[in-house]
């Protein structure tokens, strides 16, 4: 079973969600697990229909109310998912990945599953600092999470340079990097629990090079951005999964 899932950031309004819903309408996932991740405002056009739905944030806190959606108002919309650190919320906003933690513990809390998000800038990679940075942004976010939690955690390992840029990861620095991501949660929770959690790989993923990232071992599925906007593309992907 291969996850993709579509962060739809703060693209699109209620009737091109309607679409997205129709197209979907009897279409046989089989094989693909499908993530929509809309935006808050449009949530609301998949709570009662039997669609995987994942949110973008959370807050972490019940303190700071004013214009944060907390986890119980989206477990309130039937979400099940919740993409949380996305680099470019980490960019405007200043997310720290102790901030990003409070959030999959809020998460795990409510019985929502974070997709975590995790990789390196253009610049750590030409300083060869991607292996460093990963392991520092796991070994913060994740650490000392109960271990009956980590099958309900799914990383998406996504260069920031490769985020809507149109330059995709090569598949053997991929293969490269979820090994080194494995041995990070192994160091972390040993043999046993390191294959409970997804690993997913996001970054300009597109109908030309999604089957040679998938066939990455220890790749678990896919995070899409752009490329959810256009339908023909994205179920071209999904079926391409089955
Ligand atoms: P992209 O976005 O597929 O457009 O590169 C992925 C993401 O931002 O998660």
């Amino acid at each position: 079973m291969s996850k993709i899932v579509a962060n739809y950031k703060v693209n699109f309004v209620d009737a091109d969600f309607k679409k997205l819903l129709k197209r979907m309408d009897g279409f046989s996932f089989k094989n693909a697990e499908f993530i929509v991740c809309p935006p808050y405002t449009s949530l609301h056009i998949f709570k009662n229909k039997s669609v995987l739905l994942g949110a973008q944030n959370l807050s972490s806190t019940d303190k700071i109310p004013t214009g944060e959606i907390s986890a119980e108002m989206l477990k309130d919309m039937n979400v099940k998912y919740v993409i949380l650190g996305h680099s470019e919320r980490r960019k405007a906003f200043f997310e720290t990945d102790e901030q990003i933690r409070n959030k999959v513990l809020k998460a795990l809390e409510f019985g929502l599953k974070p997709i975590v998000c995790v990789g390196e800038s253009l610049q750590n990679k030409k300083k060869g600092e991607t292996l460093s940075v990963l392991e520092k942004q796991l070994n913060t976010i994740l650490r000392d999470i109960y271990t009956n939690e980590l099958e309900n955690i799914i990383i998406a390992y996504e260069p920031v340079w490769a985020i809507g840029s149109g330059n995709a990861i090569k598949k053997s620095d991929l293969q490269e990097i979820v090994k080194n991501i494995k041995f990070i949660l192994e160091k972390m929770y040993g043999k046993l629990f390191v294959n409970k959690i997804s690993i997913l790989y996001g970054g300009s993923v597109n109908v030309d090079n999604y089957q040679s990232i998938i066939s990455v071992k220890g790749i678990d599925g896919l995070l899409v951005g752009g490329v959810a906007l256009d339908f023909e593309k994205l179920f071209k992907i999904i079926e391409g999964l089955n």
